[in-house]
C-alpha cells in the first residue's frame, strides 16, 4: 500500500499528487490532513511512518512546506528511510542507493509537474543489487537498533 500525508502547507500539493496517483491507477490511502487548517507535520509523519514501517514493501509520500520538517520527523521512526527528493537524480538515487520507503516533497517549493516525474522515477527504480548500497542500508537498519 502507498500511504500519503501532509500538513496544511503541503495540503494543496498532496491533493494534486492524489489526482496524479488516481490517473495512474495507483492505489493509496490518504492519512490527512483534509483541510488547510494549521496542523503540526510530525503527527502526519508519524501516521504515515507507522503504517509504512508495519509492512515491508509498503511506501509513503509526505508533504510539508519544504519537505524538510516532515522528512526529519519521519526519519525518527525505526524502519523509515525518508528521502527529501528535489530533482531527477535524487528521485532515482533515493530508490537505487537508499531504498527509500518514503518520499518527501515541498508544497511551497516544488511544482506538481516535477513532483509527478520524481514520484514515477522513485517508484519505478529498483533498489540496487550492488553490495555497497545494500551494506549501507543495512548499516542504517543497525542505527535504528543501537542508537537510543
Ligand atoms: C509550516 O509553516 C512549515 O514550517 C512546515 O510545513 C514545513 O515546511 C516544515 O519543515
Amino acid at each position: 500500500m502507498l500511504y500519503i500525508g501532509s500538513d496544511h502547507a503541503g495540503y494543496a500539493l498532496k491533493e494534486k499528487i492524489k489526482a496524479h496517483l488516481t490517473a495512474e491507477k495507483i492505489t493509496f490511502e490518504d492519512m490527512g490532513v483534509h483541510t488547510e487548517e494549521s496542523a503540526d507535520y510530525p503527527a502526519y509523519a508519524e501516521k504515515v511512518g507507522r503504517a509504512v514501517a508495519a509492512k515491508p514493501g509498503d511506501r509513503g509520500i509526505l508533504v510539508c512546506g519544504t519537505g524538510i520538517g516532515i522528512s526529519i520527523a519521519a526519519n525518527k521512526m525505526p524502519g523509515i528511510r525518508a528521502a527529501m527528493i528535489y530533482d531527477d537524480f535524487s528521485a532515482k538515487a533515493a530508490a537505487e542507493h537508499n531504498d527509500a520507503n518514503v518520499a518527501c516533497f515541498g508544497g511551497r517549493t516544488q511544482k506538481i509537474a516535477d513532483v509527478k516525474r520524481w514520484i514515477r522515477l522513485w517508484m519505478q527504480t529498483p533498489f540496487s543489487k550492488e553490495e555497497r548500497h545494500r551494506r549501507r542500508v543495512q548499516e542504517i537498519d543497525r542505527l535504528d537498533k543501537r542508537v537510543k
